[in-house]
């Protein structure tokens, strides 16, 4: 097994390495190269249950895989069949309030692409804050504000976190899923993803805040995957699950249980709708 390497200090091209090396082991041992990466956030590990063919390998046997200790996140890379497309799925993230840095949390997205996926879908847990949003309804990304501060993450003279002008979120792909919702009845949002470093939850002034900036849902997650995927040149479609309203009047609070087990209700829908995409462009994987 390679030797560990240290994500957050490292050159680039170690953290390529170590990437590379991590997606080695996976093939490896599965013998599937992926063309879809998917990972699932907070309830919405049910995806895993419809793969054909599944195979499974903990994040604590990869190297240099980054675990998560998150509530409801189950910490395994899942590698078969969806809608008749080879993926790889992960039953888990990590997250920047878990204490892991920028980089460890990417990690996972490089070694998916390095494995052969060149589409990501990602999936999150978030807060309304749209009036028109219910609990349980799904939103797909088509922007974000990323509050999942500092921004700068590989040293100065390498950074490649400027934004290059292009939207991350696929157009067509966004189109697509729209009308897949509606042709299974099923309500789709289009909006503002806003992620911040959590862990806690927002106050009513902070939601009040983010409502005007323009977002439509807040999360913890996501953006630092969304940035991983843009430079690797991978195309990505990003969903909400919307757990919980966010409330600007009334003193609501939010609890983690409350938004897994909101995030287990609302999963089929999404799950159904990512599996029709996944038949619908198997055998065409550009
Ligand atoms: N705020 C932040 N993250 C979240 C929320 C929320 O209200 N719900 C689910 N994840």
């Amino acid at each position: 097994m390679p030797t560990e390497t240290n994500l957050q200090n490292c050159h680039e091209a170690e953290f390529r390495t170590a990437a590379h090396q991590a997606a080695q082991f996976v093939l490896e041992r599965r013998l599937l190269r992926p063309w879809v990466a998917c990972v699932l956030g907070s309830g919405l590990g049910g995806l895993a249950e419809r793969v054909v063919h599944g195979q499974e390998i903990a994040y604590s046997e990869i190297p240099n895989f980054p675990l998560t200790h998150a509530t409801g996140h189950r910490g395994r890379l899942i590698t078969g069949y969806l809608g008749g497309v080879p993926v790889v799925l992960m039953q888990g993230r990590s997250h920047r309030y878990e204490g892991r840095s920028q980089r460890e949390v990417q990690f996972p997205v490089h070694v998916m692409q390095a494995m052969g996926a060149s589409l990501i879908i990602t999936t999150n847990a978030a807060g309304g804050l749209n009036s028109r949003f219910r609990t349980g309804d799904l939103m797909v990304i088509d922007s974000h504000i990323d509050l999942l501060w500092p921004r700068r993450q590989w040293p100065a003279h390498e950074s490649r976190d400027t934004f290059r002008g292009q939207n991350p979120y696929n157009a067509d792909l966004v189109r697509k899923v729209h009308s897949i919702a509606r042709a299974k009845d099923i309500v789709l949002h289009q909006g503002c993803y806003l992620g911040t470093l959590g862990p806690t939850y927002e106050t009513r002034s902070e939601y009040r805040l983010f409502r005007w900036a323009g977002a439509d849902a807040v999360g913890m997650s996501t953006i630092p995957e969304v940035l991983a995927a843009r430079d690797l040149g991978m195309k990505l479609l990003a969903f909400s699950v919307i757990t919980n309203v966010a409330s600007t009047e009334a003193a609501l609070s939010t609890s983690h249980a409350e938004v897994v087990e909101s995030g287990n209700q609302a999963a089929p829908a999404l799950l159904a709708i990512i599996q029709q995409l996944l038949e619908d462009i198997s055998g065409q994987p550009d």
